[in-house]
């Protein structure tokens, strides 16, 4: 799937921005609070108004402290995936996945790029969604980070032995020339910003992005 992060639009054209990217799979939407990340971009509020003129899904990305006081709201507004940081969670991640579930979304723990998946095993089970991030959280446009990927490939590895079931997601510095070594990796869930909103034509970048991956994907299964 193919997941064109809002950041990288123009804010003060949210609903024709998410219209540009129609044919993607869900609409990844970074919520940062200038604590969890140094920037500060937008809250519950603004993404209940893009929920109501999406045409596709919500991928809502909280880089905020106390998820366990926020997220909900966030599934409560129809998000389809709701992401919270593992480093970020005070108490017990499997609760708040719980209640993520509850409030119908999929629930998603992302991981700084020095994180190790390791000290998440236990918890992961009651999980969606991992989000690998390939750039340090807060900013777009960052340079892909490839000492990431072999926690794709773990994360991967743990899916095909039946241990883990859940989308492995990368964000972060994904373009035409990173993709393939994601997906060869194992990725499933490609975030990408730049790459797609600072295209001439969105839509062409997502099929581009899309190809790629499903190349890479290809040469992996063989
Ligand atoms: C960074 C965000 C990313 C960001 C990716 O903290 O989580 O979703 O928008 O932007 P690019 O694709 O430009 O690296
Ligand atoms: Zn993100």
């Amino acid at each position: 799937m193919i997941a064109p992060s809002l950041l990288s639009a123009d804010f003060a054209r949210l609903a024709d921005e998410a219209q540009r990217v129609a044919d993607a799979d869900w609409l990844h939407v970074d919520v940062m609070d200038a604590h969890f990340v140094p920037n500060l971009t937008l809250g519950l509020p603004v993404v209940e108004a893009i929920q109501r003129v999406s045409p596709i899904p919500l991928d809502c990305h909280l880089m905020i402290e106390a998820p366990e006081r926020w997220a909900p709201g966030y599934a409560e507004a129809g998000s389809r995936n709701v992401t919270v940081h593992a480093e970020a969670c005070t108490g017990d991640p499997r609760a708040l996945a719980r209640d993520l579930k509850a409030a119908g979304a999929l629930a998603g723990l992302a991981l700084k790029p020095g994180t190790p998946l390791q000290d998440y095993l236990e918890v992961l089970p009651d999980f969606d969604t991992l989000l690998v991030m390939t750039v340090e959280p807060g900013f777009g446009g960052q340079e892909f980070i490839a000492d990431v990927l072999p926690k794709v490939r773990e994360a991967r590895r743990l899916v095909e032995t039946g241990h883990l079931r859940l989308f492995v997601e990368v964000d972060g510095g994904v373009n035409d020339d990173t993709i393939g070594q994601a997906a060869e990796a194992g990725a499933d869930v490609f975030v990408a910003g730049s790459a797609v909103y600072g295209a001439e034509d969105p839509a062409r970048a997502i099929a581009g992005l899309r190809e790629r991956a499903r190349a890479a994907a290809a040469a992996r299964a063989r």
